[in-house]
């Protein structure tokens, strides 16, 4: 079936890039594993095919649903999230390069930013993203290349505005991007608002099953695309057929996953608020949260990671990591199963210490697509054996 932008968000996830295979009629398209390619006399190339790691069908699948999905032209699939992050800045920054972004950034991010491309002469500046004053300045005071945007933001759940921040990095001649990985396309689409790329963990919702690890960079521009391209294919960090394959197969139902997630994450967080153990939950869903607003505006709905901090600080947060039953401690989100998460000591270790670290009185839950009560009966539980 031949699918365009005017077609809904749920028939492009599951059509794009998915036509049956023509000699059989296998509604699923195959999964291919060979590494090269048959050629018809030298040069000869049936498709286009010619070795693995420059094209493959089922990573190419895979990159046509995703850019079909945020509304790109060109995606490009890597074998980790930030395998697909040191690619796409590799491509687009040179030595003497500046990179502004979030100072609450992922913690793997800024390692990658600060302590490896540092290394080789990209300077970077952390800065509050919600104060768009404090973007400009920091965008002014050096050679920008790239603003990058994590909205929401892992694990402080902070809202950036990406059509206003698209308009400070290009009056600056920076091009922006946005880590959509929280938020995933069925939420948010950065490159509408103005973005110039999204990158994405496809780790979580995206393959939305933890069964999976990858990346992805989605551009609307062809320059950026070659680019971009260039780099997936002299580097290499392209992912295998199996992991595109069940990055396809998780795609195909993020619609319906992200709105319950939603569902259940606002649940959740209005509970939590409800506690006298709780000193602060960190939703955008919630009315007081303060990127509520511009969340309506941004986003179709709010999504299903909630940070939550504890009046008892360290201690409490802790025990209540180590005491859930349904809640698995583990890092990474974005499945179906609900997760707990102490960044401070596992997601976010890496940053300790720096601008970047995280309150160690927090939890990130990435809350799952089982029955809302049970996630609250769960936490009630735990919350009542401090
Ligand atoms: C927001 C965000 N971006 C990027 C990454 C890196 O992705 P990966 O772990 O797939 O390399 C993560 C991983 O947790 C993340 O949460």
């Amino acid at each position: 079936m031949a699918t365009n932008e005017s077609t809904g968000f749920n028939t492009r996830a599951i059509h794009a890039g998915q036509a049956f295979e023509p000699r059989t009629g296998a509604v699923v398209p195959p999964v291919h594993f060979s590494s090269t390619y048959a050629q018809d006399g030298i040069g000869g190339l049936r498709a286009g095919y010619e070795y693995g790691r420059g094209t493959n069908p089922t990573r190419d699948s895979l990159q046509e649903q995703l850019a079909a999905l945020e509304g790109g032209t060109h995606a490009f699939s890597f074998s980790s999230g930030l395998a697909a992050e040191d690619s796409l800045i590799r491509a687009l920054t040179r030595p003497g390069d500046h990179i502004v972004l979030g100072n609450d950034a992922y913690g793997g991010t800024y390692r990658l930013i600060a302590r490896v491309l540092g290394d080789w002469g990209i300077g970077n500046t952390p800065v509050d993203m919600a104060d768009l004053d404090a973007v400009r300045a920091a965008v002014a005071a050096h050679p920008t290349k790239l603003v990058w945007v994590e909205t929401p933001s892992n694990p402080l759940m902070k809202i950036s505005d990406i059509a206003a921040i698209a308009g400070i990095a290009h009056e600056a001649g920076a091009l922006l991007v946005v880590d959509n990985t929280f938020a995933s396309p069925y939420l948010q689409q950065p490159l509408a608002l103005g973005a110039d790329i999204v990158v994405h963990s496809t780790t979580k919702y995206i393959g939305g099953h933890s069964d999976v690890v990858g990346g992805a960079v989605v551009v609307a521009d062809e320059d950026l695309a070659e680019k971009i391209g260039f780099v997936q294919f002299a580097v290499g960090a392209v992912s295998g057929p199996m992991d595109a394959f069940l990055t396809t197969r998780g795609l195909k139902t993020l619609g319906v996953r992200m709105d319950r997630h939603s569902t259940n994450a606002q649940a959740v967080a209005e509970w939590l608020l409800g506690r006298p153990e709780v000193e602060r939950v960190l939703y955008p869903g919630l009315p007081d949260h303060p990127g509520h607003e511009l969340a309506r505006r941004q986003m179709k709905s709010f999504g299903g990671m909630v940070s939550v901090q504890f009046r008892g600080g360290e201690a409490v947060a802790r025990k209540v990591a180590e005491s859930t039953r349904v809640f698995t401690l583990a890092e990474s989100l974005g499945g179906i199963e609900s997760l707990m998460n102490y960044p401070s000591e596992m997601t976010h270790a890496s940053v300790k210490g720096t601008e970047l670290a995280v309150p160690v009185n927090l939890l990130r839950l990435s809350v799952g697509i089982e029955d809302a009560e049970d996630l609250i009966a769960d936490l009630e539980r735990a919350f009542s054996a401090l």
